[in-house]
């Protein structure tokens, strides 16, 4: 266990290790919500929009391994229990009922929205006092705003091509 890589973070470490936990925690609902939206949806685009979903779900995986790196860095352990995801995390789990691509982006984009609040908040914990927890999170925040930005362009093409349909 690094003690030098452990001791220079000036960040209190149990809160720092409770709220990489809940992200840790969020980021394997987020794999899993946008791994079966990609595989069920239905409607307008959908081949486009699930490949989308597949790269996001891949990214979001690549998030959770990065945390869990940081997490046994800093001398935590990640959350041990898939039981306790949904326990952990704070942005919820909204399972794709509906198949509809329109409401499968309308709950990918609220956790999205979620996860942009989540990284925002470590990295205003982090700034200036814990530089590698800081980068991580930095990291992950840039593709979660990419993500938001992705879904938004896919609700916006759905919407022109609603309203097309409707002037005729
Ligand atoms: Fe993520
Ligand atoms: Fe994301």
């Amino acid at each position: 266990m690094g003690q030098m890589a452990q001791s220079i973070s000036q960040v209190d470490k149990e809160e720092l290790l409770k709220i990489l936990n809940i992200a840790f925690a969020e980021e394997w609902l987020a794999y899993y919500q946008y791994w079966l939206g990609a595989r069920l949806a239905v409607g307008p685009m959908r081949k486009a929009i699930a490949d989308e979903f597949e790269e996001h779900a891949g990214e979001e995986l690549e998030h959770a391994e990065k945390l869990a790196a940081r997490i046994i860095e800093l001398g935590g352990t990640p959350v041990l229990n898939p039981e306790e995801w949904q326990k952990t995390a704070l942005c919820k789990y909204d399972a794709p009922a509906n198949p509809q691509v329109i409401k499968l982006l309308e709950q990918n984009m609220t956790a999205e929205k979620c996860a942009i609040t989540r990284y925002q908040k470590i990295c205003e914990m982090c700034f200036g006092k814990d530089f590698e927890t800081y980068r991580i999170s930095e990291d992950i925040l840039h593709d979660e705003i990419e993500h938001e930005e992705e879904i938004a362009a896919y609700q916006e093409d759905i919407r022109t091509v609603l309203a097309h349909f409707k002037e005729d």
